[in-house]
């Protein structure tokens, strides 16, 4: 098992004192800048050096949102078709998505309607997805105007943010926006109103999502497969 080691982010690891814990994952096409943006929010770094993810990694970072001290599990997958196997397998039990694109970078733009339809096959009905426009600092490459990105935004029915992790634009907006989402979707439905199945449902109380408990993996959660995230 992974474990985060930057000095913040272990001090968040450890800290037991929060109202829920939410497993968020980043996924979208390889470069995009996913691990970019993962280290911009969680240790406010950046590298222009592209170190590929293989694999799949985490880490945690607490926010303060609603009145709740939420605790984020953030996992960053690997872009490269051949970690789908490993990524998709971790789409259970995440309460929210990051769906990332590159705006200087078309085919990752085409590929978003893909990447809902992963998010549909392999997660919860209710996860909440945010769809990130990344490296909006790059306008003089830029390939899909905000304009269209909105457009497949609203098609989806996601919200839609541009981003740089580069120059720290709306990286932390992203991130708080997903929590005030499922923050209110945990407030529209109350856990387990349906459905008490933890593997169908992660509002169930008996998926164990927002209890104190939840720090450490399940046994049952897939394992870390690499670890070229830089953690
Ligand atoms: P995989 O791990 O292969 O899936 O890629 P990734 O999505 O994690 O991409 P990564 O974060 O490694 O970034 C890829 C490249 O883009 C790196 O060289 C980053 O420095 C660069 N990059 C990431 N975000 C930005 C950004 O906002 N602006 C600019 N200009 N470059 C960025
Ligand atoms: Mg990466």
């Amino acid at each position: 098992m992974t474990q985060p080691n930057a000095a913040g982010t272990a001090k968040d690891a450890a800290d037991q004192n929060f109202d829920y814990m939410f497993k968020l994952l980043i996924i979208g096409n390889s470069s995009v800048g996913k691990t970019s943006f993962l280290f911009r929010y969680a240790d406010d770094s950046f590298t222009s050096a592209f170190v590929s993810t293989v694999g799949i990694d985490f880490k945690v970072k607490t926010v303060f949102r609603q009145d709740k001290r939420v605790k984020l599990q953030i996992w960053d997958t690997a872009g490269q078709e051949r970690y789908r196997t490993i990524t998709t397998a971790y789409y259970r039990g995440a309460m929210g998505f990051i769906l990332m694109y590159d705006i200087t970078n078309e085919e990752s733009f085409n590929a978003v309607q893909d990447w809902c339809t992963q998010i549909k096959m392999y997660s919860w009905d209710n996860a909440q997805v945010v769809l990130v426009g990344n490296k909006c600092d790059l306008e003089q490459d830029r390939a899909v105007t905000q304009e269209r990105g909105q457009r497949l935004a609203d098609q989806l029915g996601l919200e839609f943010f541009e981003t740089s992790a580069k120059e720290n634009t709306n990286v932390k907006a992203v991130f708080e926006r997903l929590v005030d989402i499922i923050l209110e979707k945990m407030s529209d439905a109350p856990e387990d109103a349906n459905d008490s199945n933890p593997n169908t449902n992660p509002y169930s109380s008996a998926a164990g999502k927002y209890t104190k408990d939840t720090t450490k993996l399940r046994a049952t959660d897939p394992q870390p497969q690499g670890n070229n995230c830089q953690c």
